[in-house]
């Protein structure tokens, strides 16, 4: 069945569109943008007053299967994605076991389609086990069907082992994600040190932690020209050197998380451990440099981190609870914000939740021109509502924003033109 979409703003960076018209999806592609005849056997959904959008794509999530799905599996997880407008996640390879074999990664694109909910790519680790000694095979999980390596949760640490990464990848054309920390100098900091942490009496790890391993890695990506992309970053000095690479030529991308521009290290001065991640909500002036990378280019992409956990994990000690926020339902609103305080024109905003990541990683996915997938999220730009955890649709309810008032969210969620989340 066909399924048309009528009378919104359509939003397609990739394509250079922003206008109202009716979108119609056909046999799981886009077959039309525009007016034409209504074909007689369509599901009509009247989007007047939403945006249409390309299907929101998320290079950054945790979904906690095999091994660990009281946190979150992929049904919950990606039933949380599509609730929070995303078509398409990349699930990062910490599971237990971890994604370093041909045989989890075919269990997670498996499970995926059985669900059949969002597009789930995997990310393979970089290093077996994620112990940063040994690579892993990365044609056989390449066969399997990862799109990119990374030890996300871990940072590789030795400069000969991430340089042969690179290399080895390179062949593979597989871009290498790199978790950016130095482990000796974070030294498992609780928060961000600087003016909260001395007041808070947290242990704390200061932002070189993150930009010295950013500044190594791109001397690294000019040794072997291989693609290399910075996940998550949260400090001016590492958006600098980023700012730097690129300004030199250098293929190299980086991503932010909404937390990391939407709050500050004073979120953990009242020891709420739902503040707790890695890297650590920074300072004022941090939170300013992540901002400023996203208006100027230097951030190729949003994304969430969605990092989902039990409450035995988080309601411990500050100093004792797991990093992490769960954050696929909180992105969308958080990110209109930026267009909101004028951060950033929506066109660019639309493209750094859309096009921009899945071309990092060559997703088919992120823009609705002709025979494009039919993945779709129609917005609600402006629905105002207040995140309550106790409703979130993942398993993880570890949010620092409960509480917080929002605008904007998804209304419809369609993947391959199947409509996979209808608000309300
Ligand atoms: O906050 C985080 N949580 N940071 C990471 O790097 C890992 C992630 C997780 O897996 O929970
Ligand atoms: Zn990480």
């Amino acid at each position: 069945m066909s399924l048309l979409l009528r009378g919104g703003r359509v939003i397609d960076p990739a394509s250079g569109v922003d206008a109202v018209a009716d979108v119609l999806l056909e046999q799981g592609r886009v077959a039309r943008v525009g007016p034409g005849p209504e074909p007689a056997a369509a599901r009509v959904i009247e989007a007047q007053g939403c945006w249409v959008l390309p299907g929101l794509v998320d290079l950054h999530v945790h979904l906690r299967e095999p091994g660990q799905e009281h946190k979150e599996d992929i049904a919950s997880g990606t039933r949380a994605a599509v609730a929070g407008g995303f078509t398409s996640v990349c699930c990062m390879p910490n599971t237990k076991p971890v994604n370093d074999t041909r045989a989890v990664t075919e269990l997670i694109v498996r499970r995926a389609r059985e669900v059949g909910l969002a597009r789930v790519y995997p990310v393979g680790a970089i290093s077996r086990g994620l112990q940063g000694e040994a690579l892993c095979e990365y044609a056989e999980l390449k066969e399997a069907g990862i799109v990119a390596v990374s030890d996300d949760g871990r940072c590789v640490m030795d400069c000969g082992l991430m340089r042969r990464a690179l290399e080895y990848a390179a062949t593979f054309d597989l871009p290498v994600l790199q978790h950016c920390e130095d482990h000796q100098l974070a030294c498992g900091g609780a928060m961000h040190e600087g003016r909260v942490s001395t007041r808070t009496g947290l242990t704390a790890q200061p932002a070189q932690a993150e930009s010295i391993i950013v500044a190594r890695d791109l001397e690294l990506a000019e040794l072997t020209g291989a693609r290399y992309h910075a996940q998550h970053l949260s400090t001016a000095g590492a958006l600098r050197h980023v700012r730097e690479a690129k300004a030199r030529g250098l293929a190299v991308s980086c991503e932010v998380a909404p937390h990391h521009f939407a709050l500050s290290d004073e979120a953990c001065a009242g020891y709420d451990s739902n503040a707790k991640v890695n890297p650590p909500l920074r300072s004022a002036e941090h939170v300013r440099a992540v901002r400023e990378a996203l208006a100027d280019g230097t951030v190729d992409a949003i994304a969430t981190d969605h990092a989902p956990h039990a409450v035995v994990d988080k309601e411990v000690e500050f100093g004792r609870a797991a990093y992490g926020i769960s954050g696929l339902e909180t992105c969308l609103p958080l990110a209109l914000e930026l267009w909101r305080d004028r951060v950033v024109p929506l066109s660019r905003l639309v493209a750094l939740l859309t096009y921009l990541p899945a071309r990092l990683l060559g997703l088919p996915a992120g823009t609705l021109t002709l025979g494009a997938a039919a993945d779709v999220t129609v917005v609600d730009p402006e629905l105002c509502w207040t995140v309550d955890p106790a409703r979130f649709v993942s398993r993880g309810h570890n949010t620092p924003f409960a509480g917080r008032a929002m605008r904007g969210a998804a209304r419809y969620t369609i993947v391959g033109g199947e409509v996979v989340f209808a608000r309300g």
